[in-house]
């Protein structure tokens, strides 16, 4: 069969609140034009982000109920734990409240100043904490990625050259780990080559450095190594899933993505001494090694998510909604970074709207069309979330369509695919934006416009 369904039927139903025309123009002119200052209730189709969005199966939901409330040694803990286990080959399991959680840990114990943190692309939050406990992070994509249209089968693959020279530059003893993410957020959702992780893997060996994963996409990684790396389409993606966290010293996830939950997260780490240390900092500031921050009825969710999302029918259908989405924008001439990223679209904005400078922020003008024309909420990536005082203006002006897990069908992406080509139609009625208010960091938090 060429039509690939959702791997899933649905029992319970959210109604979606449809808001004419006219509504949506209060509502978007009322929110300054950023659509974070949106009631979630006025948005149709919300885009915004894969994180904690997805909906959860009749199991997880058997689970929240079955969870265990105890202090310490509750039976939830023990089957998560047995569940990442069998999946990574880890022996040391710890829970955190959420992705970040687990970095913040990391990199009390192995970061401070002087210290270099390399990785494909780091994501916000792992650059944040690395800069916070004083260290540096640096970014290592291979060239390709810098090129929207180069449709490389791993553009997150990490420069395992730049690895080896920038090791030899700064000495290993300033290198606490070498972080590799799998898929890449940064770089659009890309993936990760088994052929890279166990080159940068062989450096590591070399230098007796620690290599760490940013696993929050783990299954998704495994499910394009799957299809397109030479010699891996008949392996499982289990098997794949445990060759990569086999390469790895430690991870860190955010179960929110490939955990299908909508909070939670783990640390892994396979040195004892770094293991001990972790678990005294997890006691102090997140809960006890237990529970990490979370409720019983959370490990049981994850527990199950996390077997779930290994389940090839899912990821098949994952993977295709992306790819399909990208087919169509590119028929319609949309142009977007190629190819399809696992978990999300991003539209070139400078394309899409040429006759918007980016000092008018033509990715935030982007996003604005969508919500007015459809109630569709999406996210620049450009000038308004990267630019401003005192930061080069970005490579790329981009707007992401990220997709939430198991929760639109079909049709709700037909009718993405039909808005956005509509607006693209009537692209030059999209008019550039001016920023009224700022605040000093992670301004496309909070910043208002006003057309110009
Ligand atoms: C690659 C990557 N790393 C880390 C994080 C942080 O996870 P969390 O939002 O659970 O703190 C995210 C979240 O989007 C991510 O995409």
């Amino acid at each position: 069969m060429k039509t690939i369904i959702e791997p899933f039927r649905i029992k319970v139903v959210e109604p979606l609140q449809v808001r004419t025309r006219e509504e949506r123009e209060a509502i978007i002119r009322a929110a300054g034009f950023n659509v974070f200052l949106i009631p979630s209730e006025d948005v149709l189709i919300d885009l915004l982000t894969d994180s904690g969005t997805g909906a959860m199966s009749s199991l997880q939901w058997a689970g929240i109920m079955r969870g265990d409330e105890s202090y310490a040694g509750s039976p939830s803990f023990f089957h998560f734990e047995r569940v990442l286990q069998e999946i990574t080959g880890f022996k040391h399991i710890l829970p955190t409240h959420q992705g970040r959680a687990s970095e913040r840990i990391l990199f009390e114990l192995v970061g401070g100043a002087g210290k270099v943190v390399p990785n494909n692309a780091h994501f916000d939050t792992t650059r944040a904490n690395i800069e916070h406990s004083g260290a540096q992070a640096v970014d290592l994509p291979i060239a390709e990625a810098r090129h929207p249209r180069d449709r490389h089968p791993f553009k997150g693959n990490l420069d395992v050259a730049a690895l080896r020279t920038l090791i030899e530059r700064t000495g290993p003893e300033k290198i606490p780990v070498v972080m590799c993410t799998v898929t890449s957020n940064t770089l659009g959702g890309q993936p990760v080559s088994l052929e890279n992780l166990r080159a940068i893997r062989k450096v590591c060996d070399q230098f007796h450095l620690p290599l760490f994963l940013d696993a929050c996409r783990f299954a998704e990684n495994a499910w394009f190594i799957k299809q397109r790396e030479p010699g891996q389409r008949d392996r499982p993606v289990k098997e794949i899933v445990r060759e990569m966290f086999d390469l790895a010293d430690g991870a860190t996830i955010s179960a929110k993505k490939d955990g299908l939950v909508n909070i939670g997260g783990v640390l892994l780490v396979r040195d004892e001494a770094l293991f001990q240390r972790a678990c005294n900092l997890l006691i102090l500031t997140e809960g006890y090694v237990t529970y990490g921050g979370l409720a019983g009825r959370d490990l049981e969710a994850m527990a199950q998510g996390f077997q779930e999302v290994l389940h090839e029918d899912y990821l098949r259908y994952r993977i295709r909604s992306a790819e399909y989405v990208a087919e169509k924008f590119l028929a319609a001439g949309i142009q977007i970074v190629e190819p399809a990223g696992g978990h999300a679209i991003y539209i070139d904005a400078a394309a899409f709207c040429p006759h918007i400078p980016p000092a008018q922020f033509p990715g935030q003008a982007l996003v604005a069309g969508l919500y007015r024309h459809a109630g569709i909420r999406s996210v620049e990536i450009g000038s308004v979330m990267f630019g401003g005082a005192g930061h080069p203006p970005p490579a790329l002006e981009l707007v992401r369509l990220a997709f939430p897990r198991r929760v639109y069908t079909q049709s709700h992406i037909d009718y993405v695919v039909e808005a956005t080509i509509e607006v693209f139609q009537q692209r030059d009625k999209l008019r550039g934006l001016k920023m009224l208010s700022e605040p000093p960091a992670l301004r496309h938090f909070t910043s208002r416009f006003e057309e110009v």
